[in-house]
């Protein structure tokens, strides 16, 4: 099958969370296992055009009301991955973040921005002069790229492409003034409670949802979460509905095979789950960079981006008694201001207990996995989350809240410790155990074993999209004979 991919970020090139990593390891393993043909649509930032290789033009996209018009390329990413990027400089080439400035505020313009790039997987998915590649089926993820599948439905009279639209992450949808429906050549007739409204505002990943064939979501667990009103925020209806319609679909995500301690290049020994003592080294590598005193203590981690859904602030509260009882602490992460000046207050409270590097540091972040007894992800809700799996991958058990993706992802007392609930009391008691199990050696050796045994790979999880990709094309056969 040739499948559009359409996503806003792309390890390698452009990253701020786990969408990238997914973005740039499913298409691949949809290449290997399920023989699928994959390119990858994404907007043109600094970063994409500079890394893209054998750029070459491929087509003039016209624009639509206030979308400005742009030039499609073709090329390939650092791993040969074939890529369309979106070159419109109006709209991309600015400093900062895909969907911000430097000091943290979203661009004003993100409705044109990604809608842009919605339009232009419809442009593509509907055949572009002089170019013979046409997808069977786009699959759109997150807010950014849902409204591609409204613009598929909203033009006339054009052969009907199946889509299948994939939520990362539900708290962020998306959501615009009504008033900008025109500008974004969204009808008149789609804002409506079946369509794009949302509490009267248009909702970007309400019309990806609503449009697409087939639903899917990062674990089967926040797949059930989600047709809940405590996580389903204010889309529980329509995602319940889907759910009972069999239309939503929860896939756990895989591990990158680079995310291996056997042959990762940044750590200063390699090990695997028979030569875990080669843990030690890294660690005493990672106490001397980020100044922990050097003594035999279990080494806590947390790599996060610093907001409220990572239960950043839980750590905080928690990070006194984890101190107390002989802890230290290593924290990379950046995100809200509060949060990252309260952190870096906590290094300067414990000095030798407790490091904390603000900022974004691929290399270092190998080097913590590598260096950590426990890994800490006290998360409020979790839609996959694949820093629990990295952890385990590298032999830090990890600590974390029973939600979501976590709660699919981790066997607790087995590969990790599982807490109940979002307090810093439950964090603190799944804490204990883990000190407890750090000092019946054998016990902690067991779990260290079974973590890094565990089965990550893409291979399950590309064949289970391969199958939603098959449902979606049969339920646009059956959509288009009735019409
Ligand atoms: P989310 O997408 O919600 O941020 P995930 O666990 O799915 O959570 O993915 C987070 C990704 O970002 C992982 O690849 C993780 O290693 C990386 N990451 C997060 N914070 C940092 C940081 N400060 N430095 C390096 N990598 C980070
Ligand atoms: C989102 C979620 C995270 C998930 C990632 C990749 O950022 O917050 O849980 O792992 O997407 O699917």
């Amino acid at each position: 099958m040739k499948i559009l991919f359409v996503t806003s970020e792309l390890a390698g090139l452009v990253k701020v969370g786990g969408l990238a990593d997914v973005s740039a390891a499913l298409p691949r393993a949809l290449e290997q296992v399920a023989h699928d043909e994959v390119r990858v649509l994404l907007p043109g930032y600094p970063g994409v055009l500079a890394g893209l290789r054998d750029a070459a033009p491929i087509a003039e996209l016209p624009g639509l009301a206030d979308i400005p018009p742009a030039r499609l390329l073709g090329g390939r990413g650092a791993d040969g991955q074939q890529l369309f990027v979106i070159d419109c400089a109006p709209l991309y080439d600015r400093p900062g973040t895909p969907y911000g400035d430097l000091a943290g505020a979203d661009w004003a313009d993100n409705d044109v921005r990604f809608a842009r790039l919605a339009f232009a997987a419809a442009q593509i998915a509907h055949g572009l002069p002089e170019f013979d590649w046409q997808p069977d089926l786009m699959h759109v993820h997150d807010w950014p790229a849902a409204l591609a599948p409204g613009y598929l439905a909203w033009q006339d009279g054009a052969r009907p492409i199946p889509s299948v639209t994939t939520i990362h992450n539900l708290a962020h949808q998306g959501l615009f003034p009504a008033h900008r429906l025109g500008a974004l050549g969204v009808p008149e007739a789609a804002f409506a409670v079946d369509g794009s409204e949302f509490h009267g505002q248009l909702g970007f990943l309400k019309t990806g949802l609503y449009y697409a064939n087939e639903v899917t979501t990062v674990s089967p667990s926040y797949a059930e979460e989600i047709a809940t009103p405590q996580l389903g925020c204010g889309l529980h209806g329509l995602l319940g509905g889907l759910r009972d319609a069999g239309r939503l679909t929860g896939i756990v995500n895989g591990v990158d095979p680079a995310w291996n301690p056997r042959n990762d290049p940044y750590l200063v020994r390699r090990f695997d789950a028979r030569s875990r003592d080669a843990k030690q080294r890294n660690a005493q590598a990672v106490r001397h960079s980020l100044g922990l005193a050097h003594r035999p203590a279990p080494l806590f981690s947390l790599i996060a981006r610093m907001v409220w859904q990572k239960g950043v602030d839980l750590v905080i509260d928690a990070c006194e008694t984890l101190v107390r009882a002989g802890g230290q602490l290593a924290v990379m992460g950046a995100g809200d201001a509060s949060l990252e000046r309260r952190m870096h207050a906590l290094s300067q409270r414990h000095p030798g207990s407790v490091a904390v590097k603000i900022g974004y540091e691929e290399a270092m972040a190998h080097k913590v996995f590598a260096a950590s007894d426990f890994f800490l992800m006290p998360s409020r809700f979790e839609p996959c989350g694949l820093t629990q799996m990295y952890a385990q991958r590298f032999g830090a058990l990890p600590i974390a809240r029973e939600t979501g993706g976590l709660r699919d992802t981790i066997d607790d007392g087995i590969t990790g410790f599982l807490f109940p609930d979002s307090s810093v009391r439950s964090l603190l008691g799944a804490v204990r155990r883990a000190l407890l199990m750090f000092n019946f050696r054998p016990g902690m050796n067991q779990m260290q074993r079974e973590a890094m045994r565990r089965d990550f790979g893409w291979d399950r999880p590309a064949q289970e999209y391969h199958r939603v990709y098959q449902r979606a094309q049969a339920a646009c056969r059956t959509s288009a004979r009735h019409e």
